[in-house]
């Protein structure tokens, strides 16, 4: 199995097939703007997500449910104008494909159209079956996202861990397969145990990309906010912190406070 960095030099649908095929593991993040989004692909990271987590962390929303698509369609444009080697994936948000698959292929045109990404992420099994088709006949690559879908948070109304009962579990592996059948080149697991994790990816000739889902997923996402330990107060198990950036950018605020209430800052070297 390798462990090496991918030496894809651009990322595509088919690349993160060959990557589950050769037992490359996929590494996935967010962005929202393009400054974040430059340092994230000339780190190779294979797939940048315009995730509609951007409600919480860019907006300051407790769900994901109030971004807009043309919310949405301005973060994606940022992240694709800094984007060289990522394949660029844009979450439909939150009452923009659920109505009927005429209104979802809209939503999907419109992100592809305006923004210039390369495939968009929808939330759900069966019950979207008929918009995540009328995308892909479109020409449009879709990934799809099971296990804990927030855009769905009211009707669950816990972030806790979903399908740890058999039943749950076996919609699930249900809802994989017919989203691989009807042509999605990977899928999100989001919040699963590790155990079915394994179950589904073992199903499956296309990627899982887990979140909160085990070791076992083809892939992996984070939040890039939760990984550099900007949202200090989010705190799930799953979450490996790298860096503690809210302090770090605290303490570096405070001391420009300081230097210019000193007026140590602009010093000599610092002007005209
Ligand atoms: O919006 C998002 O960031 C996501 C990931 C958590 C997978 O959907």
């Amino acid at each position: 199995m390798s462990t090496a960095k991918s030496e894809y030099k651009r990322v595509t649908v088919k690349s993160l097939v060959d990557m589950k095929q050769k037992g490359e593991k996929i590494s996935m993040l967010t962005s929202y703007d393009y400054s974040m989004a430059k340092i994230v692909d000339a780190a190779k990271v294979d797939v940048i997500l315009v995730g509609d987590s951007a409600s919480n962390v860019m907006a300051g929303h407790e769900t994901t449910l109030p971004i807009t698509l043309d919310q949405m369609i301005y973060h994606a444009t940022s992240v694709i104008r800094a984007v060289n080697r990522a394949l660029v994936v844009v979450d439909i948000p939150f009452g923009s494909y659920q109505s009927d698959p005429k209104e979802a292929l809209r939503s999907a045109i419109r992100i592809m159209k305006e923004s210039g990404a390369h495939a968009v992420k929808l939330e759900g099994g069966c019950e979207i079956k008929e918009s995540v088709k009328r995308i892909l006949n479109a020409g449009i690559p879709v990934m799809g996202h099971l296990g804990l879908t927030p855009q769905s948070i009211y009707k669950f109304g816990t972030y806790s861990v979903r399908a740890k009962e058999e039943d749950e579990a076996e919609k699930l592996i249900e809802d994989a397969k017919m989203l691989e059948k009807l042509g999605c080149f990977a899928i999100v697991l989001e919040k699963i145990p590790a155990e079915l994790t394994k179950r589904v990816s073992e199903q499956l000739s296309i990627p899982t990309i887990g979140i909160g889902g085990g070791p076992y997923a083809d892939g992996q996402v984070l939040v890039i906010h939760d990984l550099l330990g900007m949202t200090h107060e989010f705190n799930p198990r799953f979450l490996r912190r790298y860096m503690n950036l809210y302090e770090e950018m605290g303490n570096a605020i405070s001391r420009y406070v300081s230097d210019v209430k000193n007026q140590d800052f602009p010093n000599e070297d610092e002007q005209y």
